[in-house]
């Protein structure tokens, strides 16, 4: 089935561990338990799409190592078209350490590996094609600023998860629709702890939605002609947090293709990354979206967003 939605960026194998505590400097831990799986925030949001139904396609590249083949068999196995990621000779994959603790934080150690994604010669006609959204991170900023303006031109929309503030970033963002970036990026980019003023300054380029994504307290949203829309988080026993940004970036492109508004879009989003918590990987249990639904219906008395102001 041709790809409604393409994301370009990230993908690597994360390697998780589940322990009671973590250890001091220079101690052991063992571990409950260990579990492979593929990662990387546009993987991740395309492998959520998937589940939810959409069909998807990545632009990426990984090393030509072990690692790379169980990322593309990884992705494979979740309907995830593969034809333009690339096997880079002689290089490296993405790789990550991740660590959960038992009230589900993570810390994550990664090596971002020497596979470079390149824009492939068959963009322009997919994003001509069928394609209506186009999904970016910011680590290989050349490819996707190139991706972006493509985009541009074929009235695609773009999105963009944005976890760590990189030098020249602000060459992509005047090309982003909808940006939904991390509590740090925000602290960063503003250089204090003020999601609101993050939010402004971000839509100053020209988006028409930002979010910032604020762990178990939610997310923070402004828009053109929106008040700030406060989503909380879902409460839920989580068993592992990892990856939690990335599906709600899935939930939230979801919402995007069925054009509905930002406040449901929103609801939706924190539902799906809610449901993802339950088990140890960023993608064990990242919902279908008969279970997004039933959960919602259940979740009735549960805050809806808050409009503020
Ligand atoms: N413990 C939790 N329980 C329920 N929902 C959560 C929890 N943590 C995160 N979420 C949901 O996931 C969304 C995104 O989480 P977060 O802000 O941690 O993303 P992130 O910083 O991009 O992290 P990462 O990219 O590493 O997954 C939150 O806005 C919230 O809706
Ligand atoms: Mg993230």
């Amino acid at each position: 089935m041709k790809p409604l939605v393409i994301g370009l960026g990230q993908c690597s194998l994360d390697i998780l561990g589940q322990v009671d505590n973590y250890p001091a400097l220079d101690e052991k831990a063992e571990l409950n338990s260990l579990l492979v799986q593929g990662g990387g925030p546009v993987a991740t949001a395309l492998v959520t799409l998937s589940r939810l139904g959409v069909p998807v396609a990545i632009v990426g590249a990984v090393g030509d190592d072990d690692f790379g083949r169980q990322i593309r068999e990884g992705l494979f196995q979740e309907n995830v078209d593969c034809t333009y990621l690339l096997q880079s000779p002689q290089s490296s994959s993405q790789v990550a350490f991740v660590t959960v603790d038992a009230q589900g934080h993570r810390n994550i150690f990664w090596h971002r590996g020497t596979a470079h994604p390149v824009i492939p010669e068959g963009l322009p006609g997919l994003l001509a094609d069928s394609v209506r959204i186009l999904h970016l991170d910011g680590l290989h900023l050349d490819p996707a600023i190139a991706a972006a303006k493509l985009a541009r031109r074929q009235a695609v929309t773009t999105v963009l998860d944005a976890g760590t503030l990189r030098p020249g970033i602000e060459d992509l963002l005047p090309f982003i629709d909808h940006l939904v970036v991390s509590e740090k990026f925000a602290r960063h980019f503003i250089g204090k702890k003020d999601p609101e003023a993050a939010i402004r300054g971000l839509l100053s380029y020209g988006a028409v939605a930002v979010t910032v994504t604020i762990g178990r307290s939610g997310s923070l949203s402004m828009g053109k002609g929106v008040l700030p829309i406060h989503q909380p988080a879902f409460a839920v026993r989580a068993i592992d947090t990892t990856g939690c940004g990335d599906v709600f970036h899935g939930g939230y492109i979801y919402g995007l293709l069925q054009d509905w508004s930002l406040e449901r879009t929103l609801r939706f989003a924190a539902a799906c990354a809610a449901l993802k918590t339950r088990a140890l990987g960023g993608r064990t249990s990242i919902p279908k979206l008969q279970e997004v639904e039933s959960f919602l219906s259940c979740q009735d008395e549960h805050p809806t967003p808050e409009a503020i102001g």
